[in-house]
C-alpha cells in the first residue's frame, strides 16, 4: 500500500477567497475523496452479496455528509438519540440503521424501535430492559466482548478491561432467550480495536466471529443474517504510516468465510466504520495568531481543542501543512498550541516546521472524523463552520459556526432576574 497521501485537494488560493465570507478556523470536507474511498471500500466486499457500511454518525455527525454517504449506499450506525434522529433527518431509516449504543436509556431503545432500526444490544440484561421498554423485534444483535480471547488495542484498550458487551457465555444464554421470547432473526456484532492499521487484526476478528456463528448456530438452533464487524480501521495519521489495505482485508475475510461458514445460511458482513471513512478527507484550516518565545517557541492558533481534542485527549499526531511555505525547510520546533486556558491544549509538541509568522495559514490533517464531532464549549470557546469542497470545485457551507448566542441557548435570562442570590 501507498504511503499517507500530503497532497492537497485545495489550494491556498481556494481557502483564502474563502476566508473572505467565512473567517478561519473551519474544517473542510473533501467529497471527491470521500466517494472514491467509498467506492473502494466497498468493492473490497463486494464478493459478499449485501455488505453494508453503517457509517459511525459519532464521527461526523454531518447531515451533508451523511446525504452523500447514503447516496453511496451506506446505512448510519447511531449510538443515541440525538444521532438517531439526525440520520432520520437525512432519510436513513428502518434497517439503514445499527443501533450499537451501551448503557442505553428506556426512550432511546423506544426511538430505535419505532425507527425499525436493527438494534445492538450491549448487555444480556438489556433483553428485559428492551422487552419492558419498547417489546422485542424480531431482529436482534448482540454485542460480543471476546475478553482474552482477543489481543488489545492501543485506544480501546484490551478488551476484557472494556464496559462493551457480552461474554462469550452470556452470548449463548442470550440468543435462547430471544429465541425463546419469539425474535426470528439474528445478528452478530463485535468492536475490540479503534484506529487499529494492521489489516491481519481484523481477518482474525472476523475468523473469530464466524466460528462463533457457526457454533451458536448449532448449539442455539439458530440462523444468523449478518456479522457486524465493527468499526475501528485505522488511517495513516503520520507520513510514514500506510493505509490499511482493505483489498487485503476484504480478501482475508472472504476466505475465512468460505472455510468457516460451510453449509450455513448466507451471512452478510457489516461493518459500522467512521474514522477511515471521512477521516483523511477532512482539514482543519487556522491562522497563527501569535509567535511566543519563552522556554520553547510556540505557534498559537486561532483553532483550539474545541475544534480537535484528539492530540489532547490521546497525543495523538495530526500532520500540518504550512500553506505557501511547503518548500521551506521545517527548521524551527514549535509547540503548537491553542488559545484555551488549559496547557494541554496543543495540536502538537515538538514539531519542526518551517519558521512561522503571525497570520500564517496552517492545515491541519485528518480531521474529518471525531474531529469537529468531539468539540466542546469549555472555556467558552465556540466550535467553528464545516465547509465541503464538492466535486466540481465548488466550497459550500455546510455548518455554521456557533456564536455567543448558542453558548448562552441553555440559560434562562429572566428566570436569572426573579432569582434571589
Ligand atoms: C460502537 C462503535 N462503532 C463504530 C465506531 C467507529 O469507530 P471508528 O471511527 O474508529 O471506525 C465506534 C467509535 O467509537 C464505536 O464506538
Amino acid at each position: 500500500m501507498s504511503r499517507k497521501n500530503l497532497a492537497l485537494p485545495f489550494t491556498r488560493k481556494q481557502i483564502e477567497a474563502v476566508e473572505c465570507t467565512l473567517p478561519t478556523p473551519f474544517h473542510i470536507y473533501d467529497e471527491a475523496g470521500i466517494r472514491a474511498n467509498a467506492r473502494r471500500l466497498k468493492a473490497a466486499f463486494a464478493w459478499n452479496p449485501g455488505f453494508k457500511e453503517y457509517f459511525a454518525v459519532k464521527a461526523c455527525p454531518n447531515p451533508f455528509l451523511l446525504k452523500i454517504l447514503k447516496a453511496e449506499g451506506f446505512g448510519a450506525d447511531c449510538s443515541s438519540l440525538p444521532e438517531l434522529l439526525l440520520a432520520e433527518r437525512v432519510g436513513i431509516t428502518g434497517e439503514e440503521i445499527m443501533f450499537t449504543s451501551n448503557d442505553t436509556p428506556a426512550d432511546e431503545f423506544v426511538a430505535a424501535h419505532k425507527l425499525g432500526a436493527i438494534l445492538n444490544l450491549d448487555d444480556l440484561t438489556h433483553l428485559p430492559f428492551l422487552e419492558q421498554a419498547a417489546g422485542l423485534p424480531k431482529l436482534l444483535c448482540f454485542r460480543y466482548n471476546p475478553g482474552l480471547l482477543k489481543g488489545g488495542n492501543a485506544i480501546i484498550g484490551h478488551p476484557e478491561e472494556a464496559k462493551y458487551g457480552f461474554t462469550r457465555e452470556q452470548l449463548f444464554d442470550g440468543y435462547r432467550q430471544a429465541k425463546a421470547k419469539g425474535v426470528k432473526r439474528f445478528g452478530l456484532h463485535t468492536m475490540v480495536a479503534s484506529n487499529e492499521l494492521n489489516p491481519q487484526y481484523f481477518i482474525d476478528t472476523a475468523e473469530l466471529l464466524f466460528d462463533l456463528v457457526a457454533e451458536i448456530s448449532r448449539t442455539v438452533g439458530i440462523a444468523f443474517e449478518f456479522v457486524n464487524l465493527g468499526g475501528g480501521i485505522g488511517i495513516p495519521y503520520k507520513p510514514e504510516q500506510e493505509a490499511v489495505d482493505l483489498e487485503r482485508v476484504g480478501a482475508g475475510i472472504r476466505k475465512a468465510y468460505e472455510a468457516r461458514l460451510k453449509g450455513l445460511p448466507p451471512l452478510r458482513l457489516c461493518l459500522e466504520c467512521g474514522r477511515m471513512v471521512t477521516g483523511p478527507y477532512g482539514y482543519l484550516v487556522t491562522r497563527v495568531r501569535h509567535i511566543k518565545h519563552t522556554y520553547k517557541c510556540y505557534a498559537g492558533l486561532d483553532a483550539c481543542m474545541a475544534n480537535l481534542m484528539r492530540p489532547a485527549l490521546y497525543g495523538s499526531y495530526h500532520h500540518i501543512t504550512v500553506l505557501g511555505k511547503e518548500t521551506r525547510p521545517a527548521a524551527v520546533k514549535y509547540d503548537v498550541t491553542g488559545s484555551l486556558c488549559e496547557n494541554n491544549d496543543k495540536f502538537a509538541i515538538d514539531r519542526l516546521l518551517p519558521e512561522l509568522a503571525p497570520g500564517d495559514l496552517l492545515v491541519i490533517h485528518d480531521t474529518g472524523a471525531h474531529g469537529h464531532a468531539m468539540g466542546f464549549q469549555y472555556n467558552g470557546k465556540l466550535r467553528s463552520a464545516e465547509l465541503l469542497l464538492r466535486e466540481d470545485g465548488a466550497i459550500v457551507p455546510i455548518r455554521r459556526a456557533e456564536t455567543p448566542e448558542d453558548y448562552f441557548a441553555t440559560l434562562d435570562f429572566t428566570g436569572l432576574k426573579k432569582f434571589k442570590a
